[in-house]
This record gives structure tokens, sequence and C-alpha cells, in this order.
């Protein structure tokens, strides 16, 4: 990433969706946009607020969300997103008129770049005529299947065989029943409402995807071909960002980068199955705790604070786990996720397939072993372990079965050649950032912010 030059284009306002899966991708967008010459101001929600000091060049503008502590710990994700995007309107509102006024003392403002799911951010700017873009945090193989179901479910043309069907998804190849990024459960009507507003008219002048054309080609295209606006895949956005700059919500636990310093090349498994949102039962733990014991071989478990019901932390691991592991197992509450991925001695992922995860083992060149919880993981998870070949996706969350697993990804030749594929793929995804191909989409993004912002 080149430095930042002395030229100021203007003002930048980012509007992250306030969970960790999103604020990563939006702080390291504001991150390449300052490197070319924007000023950055973030605005946030109060609750899972990123930490200023991580990013010293940015200005940070807290909002109200209107959330109880009780909504935002126990409340569905889908219902706070609603109710955010109708509680943040008007302080944004308030917030954008402000820095209009001040507009002719300061910056001129170039654009507002909203989360897909904030997409009050989107109808304020163009109220106030103020140019929108989108930040698109997902794979564009989700978006498309999100936007194809949106339309059956509209059409009544799509019969739902139940979640875990095998048979392929009329149009939506190579995806199953079982890969759709929705789920079937009772809150999919809801769901539903939130994709058909999410992928419905909106009225930015572009996108910006978290995606790479080495990665989704076919799908961009055709993504492009039914879009009005022009769409940028300038991701993965980590790989274009310094390695050191974070945008954790929870404290990174680098002792275990000592651990993993002990370990020989190759021969751990890192696994970190919930990601920032997704939670295991006492039941699920005990499978995952005993199928890594048996595998026999040494593993880095980031267990997130409260990812495991009805417990603080690790106080439900099975009774004699953490000795019969002895050394073999470290366990942490949160890693640097990027660094653990890029150590020598981590052979293999255990992931929940969340995008930004998805993206960063690839990134560094690590395969990957896929055991989706909800939503877009499920097509994430298709991905890798169907079209890219890089990962086995695990069926059952049972030990045998992920004993073997562990052991055919760590130690057979099919985990040697999904770590050769992985790293051609990572080749690729560096070729093209060596060949300029990053900094040309981010030139004619360039250009186009001075077309559409004049
Ligand atoms: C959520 C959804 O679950 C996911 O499907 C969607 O794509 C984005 O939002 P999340 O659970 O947050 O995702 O997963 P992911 O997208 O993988 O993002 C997690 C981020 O947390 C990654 O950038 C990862 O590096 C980071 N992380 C995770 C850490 O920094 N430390 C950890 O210990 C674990």
């Amino acid at each position: 990433m080149g430095k930042q030059t002395e030229k100021c284009f203007g003002l930048v306002v980012l509007v992250p969706c306030p969970y960790q899966g999103h604020i990563n991708p939006m702080l390291q967008l504001g991150t390449v946009l300052h490197s070319f010459g924007f000023s950055i101001t973030v605005v946030h929600t109060i609750f899972n607020s990123p930490d200023p000091k991580n990013h010293p060049h940015f200005i940070f503008v807290p909002i109200s969300h209107g959330l109880s502590d009780q909504d935002i710990a126990y409340g569905q994700i889908v219902d706070n997103i609603v109710e955010m995007n109708y509680n943040c309107k008007e302080n944004f509102r308030h917030f954008l008129e402000k820095l209009v006024m001040n507009e002719a003392h300061g910056e001129k403002i170039r654009c507002i770049i909203s989360d897909e799911l904030m997409f009050y951010a989107e109808a304020v700017a163009v109220d106030l005529n103020l140019p929108s873009i989108i930040l698109r945090t997902t794979s564009a193989a989700t978006s498309y299947a999100r936007c194809a179901l949106v339309r059956f479910i509209t059409q009544s043309s799509v019969l739902f065989e139940g979640s875990d069907s095998h048979d392929l998804v009329p149009e939506l190849h190579p995806l199953r029943f079982k890969d759709l990024p929705f789920s079937l459960s009772k809150d999919f009507g809801k769901f539903a409402e939130l994709m058909g507003t999410v992928y419905g008219k909106r009225s930015s002048s572009a996108i910006i995807w978290n995606t790479s054309k080495c990665l989704e080609e076919l799908t961009l295209e055709k993504i492009q071909q039914q879009s009005h606006v022009p769409i940028f895949p300038i991701g993965p956005l980590h790989m274009i960002v310094p390695f050191n700059i974070s945008s954790s919500l929870i404290t990174e636990d680098r002792t275990c980068i000592s651990w993993l310093d002990k370990q020989p090349h190759r021969s751990v498994i890192y696994v970190s199955s919930s990601g920032s949102i997704a939670a295991l039962t006492e039941k699920e733990v005990a499978e995952i705790a005993w199928g890594l014991a048996n595998s026999n071989q040494s593993f880095l478990w980031v267990v997130r604070p409260g990812s495991v019901c009805g417990s603080d932390w690790i106080e439900l691991l099975p009774k004699g786990f953490q000795d019969s592991v002895g050394d073999k197992g470290c366990i942490v509450r949160w890693a640097s996720q990027r660094e653990v991925l890029a150590h020598p001695a981590v052979g293999g992922f255990w992931s929940h397939c969340g995008w930004n995860s998805t993206l960063e083992s690839i990134g560094e060149g690590v395969p990957m072993l896929c055991k989706p919880s909800f939503g877009d993981q499920r097509v994430n998870a298709r991905y890798v372990s169907y079209v890219w070949r890089v990962g086995l996706e695990l069926e059952e969350l049972e030990r045998g079965e992920i004993e073997r697993a562990v052991r055919r990804l760590i130690l057979e030749n099919e985990g040697n050649e999904m770590r050769e594929r992985v790293k051609e793929m990572k080749k690729e995804i560096e070729d093209t950032i060596q060949q300029g191909a990053f900094n040309l989409l981010a030139l004619e993004m360039e250009t186009n912010f001075q077309i559409m912002m004049g």
C-alpha cells in the first residue's frame, strides 16, 4: 500500500455495521482510502465501537443506536439491524447536516460509504444530495444467491426442500439447498425482508466489494450485468493494508504466538469455529474437544468469551480434557488471527467460514476445515471445499469425524494437495496486487469519485 500523499481529495464518511466481521473490512477500506489522500471520518454506534487508538488518523463519531443492553446481549441480530437502521437515521442526518453547513470552512465531503446493512446512511446521504457508495462485505456468490432467493420468494418460484437437502438449487449451481445463505428457520421471513431491502432498489452510485476477480470472476460478471451502477471488487482488503493494523473489538492474546514458535512446521490446526458471533452448546464443545484430543495433533483453539452457551469462557470444557492434551493444546480467548494464519507452524484452519476468515486463510495459503454455522458461511464453505478445493467440509460435529478430518488435513496427502492449491490461489491474488490491479481499481474509483462528486 502506498504512503499517504500530501494531496487531499476531501472527506469520506464511513458507516460500518457494528459487528466484527463488518467493522474489519470497512476500517481496512478506510486505511486504503486514507493512503490515497482522503480524510476519513467513521460514524459508529456506541456499542461495539472501534478503538480510535488503532486508527489515529481517522476521526471517530459515535451516534446513539437506541438498543437496550438486553437487545444487544440477547436480541436477534436481524432485529437489531432493523432497529438500528430506524434509530440511527435522525442522529446521522443531524451529523451530516452540520458537516455540510461547515463545509465552506473545512473539507469537501466527497462521499458516504456505508455497509450494505446500514441502508439508513445511504437514504440520508441521498436526501442531502451527497454521493453514496455501498460496501458489500460478503462474497459475490453470497450476494448473488441472496438476490436470487429474494426474487424466487417474491415470485413464489422455488420449492424449498429443507435446509439439509444435498440437491442442487435450480439456477444457483454449485449451491445445494443446505448451502443457501438464508436460514429456513422461524426468522426466515424477517431475514428475507431485510435481504429484500439490502438487495432491492438502492440509490448509491457504486458498490465496493471485499472480494477479488481472481476468486469470483464469473459471479462478478453476472452481478455487473444486472447492476445499474459500477462495482469495484477491490478485495481482499486485508491484503492491502499493513499487517499490524487491527480493528479487533476484543483484546488479542499474543501468548499463543510464543506457543506457536515452539511447534514444528505445519503441525498445528488453528481452530476458530465460532468467529465473532456464533455460539456452541456444551455437547458440541465436548465433541470438538475430544475430536481434537483424539486426533493427536497440536491445536490452537480460540474460545471467544461467551461463545459456549451457559458459561463465561471454558468452564464447560469436558473434565480431564486439558490434562489429557497437555502442551499439545493452547486455548485463548481471542487471537491475532492474521498473525496466527501467517505463522509457519500452522498447517490448517478449522473455520466457521465467515467471509473475512475465508479470505484471511486463502491470503496466507492455509487449507481449511469448514464447519459453517449460518448464513453466508454455508456458501463460503461450499466454495472452499467444492469449487476452489482448498478445504474439507465437516458434515457433523462428532468426535470421530473431527478426529479423521483433522488428520486428513494436517497429515495426509489430501491435505498437502489442498495446501498446494491454496498457495497457488494466494500467489494469484498477490500477483494481481503486484501487477497493480488493486491500484488501478483504486485509481478508477478515484476518477469515478471525481466524476460523481464533481
Ligand atoms: C460475521 C458472519 O458470521 C459472517 O458469516 C459474515 O461473513 C461476516 O460477519 P464473523 O463471525 O465475524 O462474521 O466472521 P468473519 O467474517 O470471519 O470475521 C471475523 C473476524 O474476526 C476476522 O477478520 C478474524 O480475523 C477476526 N478474528 C477472529 C480475530 O481477530 N481473532 C480471533 O481470535 C478470531
